[in-house]
Formats: C-alpha cells, structure tokens, sequence
C-alpha cells in the first residue's frame, strides 16, 4: 500500500513536471518575441531621431541652396551665412560650398586653400545623382573630426552641377543622442548604426572603441543586409555576446543605405524566466517529498479522498485551467495541507501569468502610442505648405481620438487667429478670435497656455469666458479641452487646441502623447515657415528687379509706376495701392497712379491726414485700423472697402517726391519684413519719379537750344545778304521757295529741316571772298574766279566741324554743281550731285537772275523762267525744272514772285 502510494504520488508529480517545463518553453519563447519586440522598438525610437537630423540638414541645405551668395559662394558674404546657421544648430561641425572641380569654396569654419574634396563619396554622390545623398564616415580635413556629411548639389537653370552644398553632422553629437536614447534601455542593451561597408558610425556603449571601426564581416551586418527593411534577428553582437536586435535600414538620401540596429542580450531577456523555471522545479519536488513522506505516515483513508481531488485538479491544470483548485485547502491531515499546497502553486502561477498578460498589453498600447507619432511625424514632414501641414496637424488630433481640434497662431496685439481647424463645419473664422492678453477674455485655457508656454487642460464648462469656440465645442458634446503650445525657439507662436468628448479624456499619458506632438507639428510648421519665407524672399527680389527694368526702359513714368503698383500688390498682398505726387508749384500732393483705387479726391497738403504726415515728418505711417482712426482725406472710406492703410514717402536725393499708400481690406499688422519691403518700392518709386523729372528738364533745355539755333542761323544770313548787297531777303526768299520745293518734290520732313538751313547758309562762304570781286561791278577776270569759285569750299570749311549743321552741308558745299558735270568745286554730274544740291540750284539761279546785281540789272521773270527751262539737262536737273516750273505756274505763287521782285526792280 504504501509503495503503491508512493508509485502514485510519482505518477501524479510527473504531469505536473510536465506542466511546468511545457510552460517553461512557452515563457522562454514569449520572452524572445517580447525582447525581439522591445529591440525593434528601439530601433523605431533611434530611427526616429536620426530621420530628424536628416529632414532638417535636407530643408537646411535645400534652403540654403536658393541663395543667390551661396550659389555664387561669394566671398565673406557665403562664409557669413554659412556661420550663421552653424551656430544656430549643434549638431553641425562644418557647413561649406565646394566648386565642380572638388575643390572647397567657401565653408562656415575658416580655412587655407586648396582643400580637394573631390575624392568625398557626398561630393560625387550629389554630382552623378544630383539629389540629396548622404555620404560615408570621414574624419574632416577642416573640422579635424570624425563626421557624416550630407551633399546637396547647386544646379543651373541648364541643370548643370555648380557645386556641391554638403553639412557634416558631428558623429559626436549623434553618438550622445543615441546615448540618451540607449539610457532608458535595459542593462546590456546596443545601438549601432552601420553603412554598407561595416563601418561603424554611431555605436552605445563604448563609442570611443567602435566609432570609425569597419566590421565587414559582422554577422548583424550580414543578417541586416540579407533581410527585409525592417526586422528581428537573434545574432551574435558586435561583442560576441548572443543577442536579440531589432533593425531598420534607413536612407537618408539618394543612394545609400544605413543600417541601425538595437539589441538587447539574450542573456539578460531570458534570465527571470529562467530563474521561474528554477524556482517552480524546486516546489513541486520539495511539494513530492512532503507528499511522499505524508503518504508514508498517514493512513489511506485520509489519503485516498483528496487523492481524487488532486488528481481532479492536477488534470484540469494540466489542460490549461489555471484556476483549478483542490477544495481541501485548510482541511484535515497531511494531504490536506498537499493540496493547500497545489492551491497555492496553481494560484501563484495563475497571478503570474495575470500579470504578464498586463505587462504585455502595456507594452502593446506603448507601442502603438510610438508607432502613431511615427507615422504623424512622416506625414509632416512630406509637405513644406504650412497651409497644408496645419490642415494635416489638426485632422491628425481627430484620428487620434480627439472630438476636434483647432490650431490658431499668435499675433503680436494680444489676438490668436484660428488657421485650421477640424472637422471644418466649426464657427468660420472671420471674428472669431481667442485673446491671450491679460484681458478677462484671455483667462482662457488658449490665453493661460500661451502665456505660460505650458499645455492648460480643463473641463469645457469650468472655463469662466468661454471663447465662441468654447461654446461650439460645448454645442456639440466636447466635455474637456487642452491647450497646447507650438514654441519654435522658446516663443509660442501658435496654440493646438484639442477637445474631448469624455470628462476623462485626457489621461496623464494622451496629454503627454498630445504634447509630443504638439511639439513635432510646431518643428514641422516652422521648418515650413522659413522654406516659405526663403521662397517668398526670392519672389520680392524678382519684383524688385521687374520695377528696375521698367524704370531702366521706361521715360513714361505712367507705365513705371503702373508697373511698381503691379508689384506692390501681388508681393505685399494688399488690396489696394496709390501713388501721390507732390506738385512742386502747388505744393499740394496730387493722384499719380492708382491700383484698386478710384482717381482721388481733392488734393492733399502735406501734413494733413496720414499720406500728408508721412510726407511731413518723411516715415511710415501705419494704421492697423482706418475705423478707430479715420482720415477724410483719403481717397477710399474706411470701412466699405478698407480697413488696414499704410503710407510711405517717396524720398529721392534727399527730396520728396510724393508717397505711397496701401490698403487692405482686414486689419493690417504686418511684419517688419513686410514694412521694409514697402519702403524698398517706395525707393524704387522716388528714383522713377526723380528720372522722369530729370528727363522732363532735359526734352524743355533742348527745345530751347534748338530755337536760339535757328535764331542764330537766320541772324548770319541776313548779315551775309547785306554784305552781298543782294535784294534784301533774298536768302530768306530763296529758303522759303526751296522748302516749298522740296516738299512739292515729295522730301521727307525730317530732311526738309536740314534743307532749310543749307538753303539760309548757302553763300556763307561769301564771307571769305573780298569786297573788291565779290561787289565788282563788272565782270570778273581769270584770277578772280579762281577766288570767287572757292566759296562752296569755304562754307565747307566752315560749317564742318558745327556736327548739328553737317547734314544741312549739301547745299552751301554743292549749290555749284551742274547737272552736266562743268560745275565747281569737285564737277559731280547727274544724281552724284545730292539732291537738295540740285533743287537748291535752279531756286538760287532764279532768284539771282530776278535781281539785281553789281555786275547786272534784274531780269524780267519770263526771261528768267526761260533760262531755267534751258538749262535742264545742262546746269539742272529736268526734274526738278519740270517741278519748279510748275510751281512757279501755279496762280498764287507765280502772282506773288512777280510783284515781289519786279517792285524792286
Ligand atoms: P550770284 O550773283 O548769287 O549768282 C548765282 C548764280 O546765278 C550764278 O552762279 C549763275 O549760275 C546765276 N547767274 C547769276 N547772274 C547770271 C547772269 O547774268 N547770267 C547767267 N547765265 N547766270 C547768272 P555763278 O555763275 O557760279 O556765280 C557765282 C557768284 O559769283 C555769283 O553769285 C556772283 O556773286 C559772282 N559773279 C558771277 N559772275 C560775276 C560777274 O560777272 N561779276 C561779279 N562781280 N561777280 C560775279
Ligand atoms: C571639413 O569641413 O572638414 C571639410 C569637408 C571634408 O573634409 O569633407
Ligand atoms: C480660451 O482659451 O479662451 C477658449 C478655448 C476655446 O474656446 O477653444
Ligand atoms: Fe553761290
Ligand atoms: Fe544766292
């Protein structure tokens, strides 16, 4: 009996064995998922700070690689940028401009030329990809430290590579974040991010032994590259150890793949279930000795009924119920007290694997937590419209559980103005805006969180002034609202304002979840901001260049200020623009040029109302709001179509010209950028003012110069026909008939000016010719037309270097010219001779025989016409006798040439 009972104890022991190895493996493998699990983990969280620096150095370089100095690496003015972002961002060693040939233009740290980087995998990474690559471990031949750079390459408008762009991120710094992040890890646990090759770039812990090592035959190497982009392995470490990693490749840029791994050692996960394993092995043989000696010593019968319960029990245990129990706990006799102590191993084992189950599904909301964030902080960084990105930010609160959400920048008078909200049927935003100021209205969640720069959480009701938006929320079953500050560089700029339809919807953990990414939107949105104002930057550069241009090319000031107010409106985004012009006699200022605005009313007096006070006192002058301080004068009423107004003085060599003004149709609370900006074009628009007023003074002098010259031409030639003793006027006469000639002949007008003052100049070389032979009353001898045939030279002489005469030189140097080539000085024949020259000619011989000479009488006109008709073909050309003669035939002219000479006669 005894032995029998003893051989069952045994029996009943072994399932029991059998239980708890079973168990034991299904730990063993539950703890391997779990530390699988915690590595990959890890690696998410570690991924997640490297693909930061790697967005921002991408923004930073693309950013920087629209400036016009970096692009040109302009000396000093390239270097000084550069240095003012390496200071603004500690995890950069160097930032620098290296040319096409490899060699480095300019960086942020000093240097002595030459440095050849061309040998650098960024440098011909970004030139044969021509994107944003990352390049390999490299101890800088600037900085002296051990770096990983990032290259980014500068392209032409014809795509080709300019230079290359690179920021080598100190593996220093990278290596102390991944020693933050590994702090909160298990003891024993790694990280290691590793490039291809094996060589070893960030490493926790000892960075000091691995950093800049290659392990290319590192098994984790070899299993992270044989495996999918994300995973878990069991390997041996970089130390030998056996491990458990969770890996992600990352590719930070075009080209290249990292590997970053974190592990923790197989030792340490599998040591307290393995130390369970020991201590449940221990109780149930120490609880089979105790059975046994119980057995020994107790009768059967007392043995034999909670045997069956035992058994009972056991067997259900076995099956999988864990809250099998024996009943006989506490009862009578030893088995009793064995099945006290079943109860007790099948309670423990029952608690035990309670708590596992919580611990393991609190691993699980954490890592949902984790994986949520991740995949919000991918979404904002895709975009670099913070448009979209604040529509992106508050849909995102809604996904995460919230009822809605809303996000508001802070603006500078105390207001924050909603930008987006969601869901979009909340109150629209015109007038809708939350205070922060120390107003009752800025008690708020929105004002405290602002001030404080800390999240405010609180029941909806238990706001004392709920805000229109409050109430909405209210309206629509919110119970509880947070507040949450967007802080870029310790400043909150915007609010995240999250509502929640439970009165416990923000539990400790959601408001630290909501905090942190409220903090990612607020990095996103700022990053977004200075692309935006880089971008916008480049656009007001290209308007102020259009202005230049239309200054440059234009006298019309019409269609230069057009052009300036053009700008005006599209690069300021006002409503509205005017320019006003100071009339120099009235004093008073008066409407130029207008842009959404009508003509104007009456003049201003400079001092009177805004315009007239920036003109006055020569500043800006902003009104945020032309409602709560209004001006009659203006030419737009405030409040039907303006509301915000701005005028600036148009100041050119240290004068007013005038002033610009700007209106819009909201309040107007501008940057500084904006006012400065306003004041660049007002620049732009004094120099047009002033270069229209200057060409206007230089078009009056030359009409004045060209009417004292003709004074002056007229003045010689009478002094020339009373010195011949000709017929008083006979030069005038003479250029009055060639005028009408030549135009009958079909002259241009331009020309016919130039054949007028030939005409009145025609015998200026006279002036050469003495007394003795020019007033001879006979006629002349040999020797004295040798004189006398000089004077068409001597004009020539004369007028040549007056430049404004010489096109009218035809006629003084040429009058002598026969059309069958005997004349003087050079005998040309036919259409040699020019033409005025020969229509000049038979006016000349015409009027000369008409009058009277010292060496002859006049002639009568029938006489004198019937030589010029002789003479064609001979001394004239037959064209032009044909069109004098019938000039000369007409009935007004022919009437008034026969009195006018005969009277004299
Ligand atoms: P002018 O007196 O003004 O004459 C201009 C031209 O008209 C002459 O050019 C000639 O082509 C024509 N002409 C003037 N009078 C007569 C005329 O009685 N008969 C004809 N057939 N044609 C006449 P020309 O001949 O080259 O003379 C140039 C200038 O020389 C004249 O200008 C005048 O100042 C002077 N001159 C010409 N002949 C004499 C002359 O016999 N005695 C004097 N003292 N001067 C003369
Ligand atoms: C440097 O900043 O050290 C120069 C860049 C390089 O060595 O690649
Ligand atoms: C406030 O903070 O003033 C109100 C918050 C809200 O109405 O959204
Ligand atoms: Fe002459
Ligand atoms: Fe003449």
């Amino acid at each position: 009996m005894r032995a029998r009972l003893m051989l069952l104890i045994l029996l009943i022991a072994l399932p029991a064995v059998g239980v708890v190895t079973y168990d034991f493996a299904r730990e063993r493998r539950r703890a391997a998922a779990q530390a699988r699990g915690e590595a990959l983990r890890y690696a998410v969280l570690a991924s997640r700070a490297i693909d930061e620096v790697v967005e921002t150095t991408s923004a930073l370089l693309a950013a920087l690689a629209q400036l016009p100095d970096i692009r040109a690496a302009t000396p000093g003015r390239c270097q000084a940028l550069l240095q003012a972002r390496l200071s603004r961002h500690l995890y950069y060693a160097n930032l620098g401009v290296v040319g096409p040939d490899g060699l480095l233009r300019c960086s942020a740290l000093p240097f002595t030329p030459p440095v050849d980087l061309s040998d650098r995998a960024y440098f011909q990474l970004a030139v044969s990809a021509r994107g944003f690559v990352v390049g390999e471990y490299q101890v800088g031949r600037v900085t002296g430290r051990a770096t990983l750079n990032f290259g980014y390459p500068l392209l032409d408008e014809r795509d080709r590579v300019l230079g290359v762009l690179f920021a080598a991120v100190d593996l220093r710094w990278l290596n102390e974040v991944a020693a933050n992040i590994a702090s909160a890890l298990p003891s024993g646990a790694t990280l290691t991010l590793l490039d291809r090759e094996g060589t070893v770039l960030v490493r926790y812990p000892d960075p000091d032994r691995w950093v800049g090592k290659t392990v290319p035959e590192a098994p984790l190497l070899a299993a992270m590259v044989a495996g999918p982009a994300e995973g878990t392995v069991e390997v041996p470490g970089l130390d030998g150890r056996a491990r458990f990693v969770g890996y992600r490749h990352l590719q930070p840029g075009e080209g290249r793949i990292l590997y970053l791994a974190a592990s923790v050692p197989r030792q340490v996960a599998m040591e307290p279930v393995d130390a369970a394993f020991t201590s449940n092995l221990a109780t149930l043989f120490l609880v089979t000795v105790a059975g046994m000696v119980v057995a020994w010593s107790t009768a059967t019968r007392l043995i034999l009924h909670p045997m069956d319960a035992l058994a009972g029990a056991v067997r259900r245990l076995a099956a999988g119920d864990l809250s099998a129990r024996t009943g006989w706990r506490g009862g009578p006799g030893e088995i009793a007290q064995l099945a006290g102590a079943f109860d007790e191993m099948a309670e423990s084992l029952q608690r035990r694997t309670a708590e596992r189950e919580a611990a393991e599904s609190q691993v699980l909301r954490q890592l949902q937590t984790l994986t949520a964030l991740y995949t919000a902080a991918r979404n904002l960084t895709r975009s670099l419209d913070s448009h979209a990105l604040a529509g992106e930010v508050v849909r995102s609160c809604v996904t995460f559980g919230a009822a809605r959400a809303w996000l508001g920048r802070v603006e500078a008078g105390g207001a924050v103005r909603p930008v987006r909200w969601f869901p979009e049927d909340a109150p629209s935003p015109p007038g809708v805006v939350v205070r922060w100021d120390d107003s009752p209205a800025g008690q708020g969640p929105v004002g405290r969180c602002v001030r404080s720069g800390f999240p405010v959480v609180e029941g909806v009701r238990s706001d004392p002034t709920p805000a229109p938006w409050g109430e909405a929320a209210l309206a629509r079953g919110s119970r509880t609202v947070a507040a949450f500050p967007l802080v870029a560089r310790e400043k909150p700029w915007g609010v995240l304002t999250v509502y929640g339809l439970e009165e416990d919807f923000f539990t400790p953990e959601r408001v630290e979840f909501f905090q942190a990414f409220a903090h990612l939107s607020a990095a996103a949105l700022d990053n977004a901001r200075l692309f935006e104002e880089t971008e916008q930057s480049l656009r007001r550069l290209q308007g102020l260049r259009t202005v230049d241009l239309a200054i440059t090319g234009s006298l019309d000031l019409r269609v230069s200020l057009e052009v300036l107010l053009d700008q005006v409106i599209a690069q300021l985004e006002v409503d509205a623009a005017a320019v006003l012009l100071l009339n120099p006699r009235t004093h008073l200022l008066e409407h130029a040029a207008g842009r959404g605005v009508g003509p104007g009313g009456a003049a201003v007096r400079p001092g009177d109302g805004h315009a007239g006070r920036a003109v006055m006192d020569r500043r800006t002058v902003l009104v945020s709001d032309l409602r709560r301080s209004p001006d009659s004068s203006l030419s737009v009423r405030a409040g039907e179509d303006v509301v915000g107004y701005c005028a600036t003085p148009l100041v050119a060599k240290g004068e007013v010209k005038g002033v610009l003004e700007v209106y819009t149709r909201r309040p107007l609370d501008p940057p500084s950028r904006w006012v400065e900006f306003l004041e660049t074009l007002a620049g732009q628009a004094a120099i047009a003012v002033d270069n229209a007023a200057l060409f206007a003074d230089l078009q009056r002098a030359n009409l004045d110069l060209t009417l004292a010259y003709e004074t002056t031409l007229e003045g010689w030639s009478r002094a020339l026909d009373l010195r011949d003793r000709e017929t008083e006027g006979h030069t005038q006469r003479v250029a009055d008939l060639t005028v009408r000639l030549a135009r009958a002949m079909g002259v241009p007008e331009d020309e016919v000016a130039h054949i007028r003052r030939g005409a009145l100049l025609h015998d200026i070389g006279k002036m050469g010719i003495p007394d003795a032979i020019l007033l001879k009353p006979g006629p002349l001898t040999e020797d004295e037309w040798a004189v006398m045939r000089q004077h068409p030279d001597l004009a020539r002489t004369l007028l040549w270097p007056i430049t404004h005469l010489r096109p009218a030189l035809d006629i003084p140097y040429c009058h002598h010219e026969r059309w069958d080539g005997t004349g003087y000085p050079r005998g040309l024949r036919g259409d040699e001779i020019p033409l005025a020259a020969r229509i000049f000619a038979v006016v000349d011989v015409w009027d000369a025989l008409r009058s009277d000479r010292p060496y002859r009488p006049a002639w009568p006109p029938e006489r004198a016409l019937q030589y010029i008709r002789e003479q064609a073909g001979r001394q004239f050309d037959p064209e032009v006798v044909r069109a004098f003669v019938q000039m000369i035939e007409s009935p007004d002219l022919s009437a008034l040439t026969r009195e006018g000479v005969s009277g004299r006669g």
